[in-house]
C-alpha cells in the first residue's frame, strides 16, 4: 500500500526517536512491499525558532493531507519561560484540536524484561494489560483562560457530544478486549464529572450492554492503579486526569520511554507519539529509548493504515529486542550493560527479519 506519513520530530530527543521509528517503518515497507513516503515538518520549539510559531501553517496543511502523523516530543528549557507569548506545547495542543483527535489511546503492558525497572513490586505487574483512553481536545486544557493581577482561572467545560464520542471509542475498544470499562471522574466535586458519569452510564447501557462499566473517582483510581493494576482493562477519562494517570501508569511499564500513544478522531488519519517528553538532559547523545516511538509507529500501522499483521510484527520485534536484553539506560537494571538508541533500533529491525515473524505475518 501507499501511504503519506508526516513526521514531526519536534524538540530534544524527538528527532532521535522519530528517526528510529522511521527506520523501522522503512524496514516494514521494504519487507512487505509497501510504499511509505515521509514528509518532515517543524513543530514546537524548533518551529518557533524557524518561523516564530509553534505550529506553522505549512505543518498543519501537510498534517491535514497525511494518512498519518508521527510525532517526537515538544518543549525544552530554551522555550520554557511561562510568560512567553508562544510556547512549544501550544503547537501540540493546536494540532490535536485542529485535526479533531479527541481520543488518545495509551496502552500499558509491562514486558517481563523490564519488570525490574518498575518501582512497583513485580508480582503486582504480572499480567497487567490496560489501555487508558484519554479525552484529548476538551476540558480544562481548552477552556477559557484568564489572568488578572492577583488571580487566574482555567475553565473546565465538556459538552454531552464530547463525552459521548470518546466513551464510544473506549467502550468499542473494551468490547474488542476483555469487555471491562472503567470511567474515571471526580463526580463528588465537579459538575463536568457528574455530566461525564451520566453520559458514560447512558452510552454504555444503550449501545454497549455487553460491556461492564465501573466508575472510579480519580483520586482513588490513582491509588488502585498502583495497588491492583491487573484489575483494569480499558480506562476512559477526561483530558487532564488522563494526562496525570498515564504518567503514573508508565511506571508500571518501568519507564516513560516504553509507552506509545495514538490520537484518533472520526477518520482514519491519526497522530502517533510516545507519551514521554523531549528529555533535554539527554538530547543529542544518541542514548534515548526509541521503543515508545517505535511502538507508536506500530499503532500507526494498525489504526491509520489497517496493517494489522505488520503492526503486530513490530510489537513482537520490540518484545524480542527486550527479551534479548537490548535495554536502554532508562530500563536497564543498575550495573547491567545498556544499549544506545541505534543499537536498540537495529535490534528491532533485525528481529523483524526473523523467519518466525514472517510466518506470523501470513495469518
Ligand atoms: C502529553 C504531554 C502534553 C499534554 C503536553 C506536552 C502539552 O504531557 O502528551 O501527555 O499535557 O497533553
Ligand atoms: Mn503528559
Amino acid at each position: 500500500m501507499h501511504a503519506d506519513i508526516v513526521v514531526l520530530p519536534g524538540d530534544g530527543i524527538g528527532p532521535e526517536v522519530t528517526a528510529a521509528a522511521v527506520d523501522v517503518l522503512r524496514a516494514v515497507a521494504a519487507r512487505h512491499g509497501h510504499a511509505f513516503r515521509f514528509h518532515t515538518h517543524a513543530i514546537g520549539g524548533a518551529a518557533i525558532d524557524a518561523t516564530g510559531e509553534p505550529l506553522p501553517a505549512a505543518t498543519l496543511e501537510a498534517a491535514r493531507r497525511a494518512d498519518a502523523i508521527l510525532l517526537g516530543a515538544v518543549g525544552g528549557p530554551k522555550w520554557s519561560d511561562p510568560n512567553a507569548r508562544v510556547r512549544p506545547e501550544q503547537g501540540l495542543l493546536a494540532i490535536r484540536k485542529a485535526l479533531g483527535l479527541y481520543a488518545n489511546l495509551r496502552p500499558v503492558k509491562p514486558h517481563p524484561a523490564t519488570l525490574g525497572a518498575s518501582p512497583v513490586k513485580p508480582h503486582l505487574l504480572q499480567g497487567v494489560d490496560l489501555v487508558v483512553v484519554r479525552e484529548l481536545t476538551g476540558g480544562i486544557y481548552f477552556g477559557d483562560k484568564a489572568r488578572e493581577a492577583d488571580a487566574a482561572s482555567d475553565l473546565c467545560r465538556y459538552s454531552v457530544a464530547e463525552v459521548e464520542r470518546v466513551v464510544r471509542v473506549a467502550a468499542g475498544l473494551a468490547r474488542a478486549r476483555r469487555g471491562r470499562l472503567t470511567s474515571v471522574d471526580k463526580a463528588n466535586v465537579l459538575e463536568t464529572s457528574r455530566l461525564w458519569r451520566d453520559v458514560a452510564t447512558r452510552v454504555v447501557r444503550d449501545e454497549f450492554p455487553d460491556v461492564e462499566l465501573e466508575h472510579q473517582l480519580v483520586d482513588s483510581m490513582a491509588m488502585h492503579l498502583i495497588a491492583r493494576p491487573r484489575a483494569y482493562d480499558v480506562i476512559v477519562t477526561e483530558n487532564m486526569f488522563g494526562d496525570i494517570l498515564t504518567d503514573e501508569a508508565s511506571m508500571l511499564a518501568g519507564s516513560l520511554g516504553l509507552l506509545p500513544s495514538a490520537s484518533l478522531g472520526d477518520g482514519k488519519a491519526g497522530l502517533y507519539e510516545p507519551i514521554h517528553g523531549s528529555a533535554p538532559d539527554i538530547a543529542g547523545r544518541g542514548i534515548a529509548n526509541p521503543y515508545a516511538a517505535i511502538l507508536s509507529a506500530a499503532m500507526l500501522l494498525r489504526h491509520s493504515l489497517g496493517l494489522h499483521a505488520e503492526a503486530q510484527a513490530v510489537e513482537h520485534a520490540v518484545s524480542q529486542a527486550l527479551d534479548d536484553g537490548r535495554l536502554t539506560a532508562d530500563i536497564a537494571t543498575a550495573g547491567k550493560p545498556t544499549v544506545a538508541t541505534r543499537a536498540a533500533t537495529d535490534a528491532v529491525i533485525d528481529a523483524l527479519q526473523l523467519p518466525s515473524q514472517v510466518m506470523e505475518l501470513r495469518d
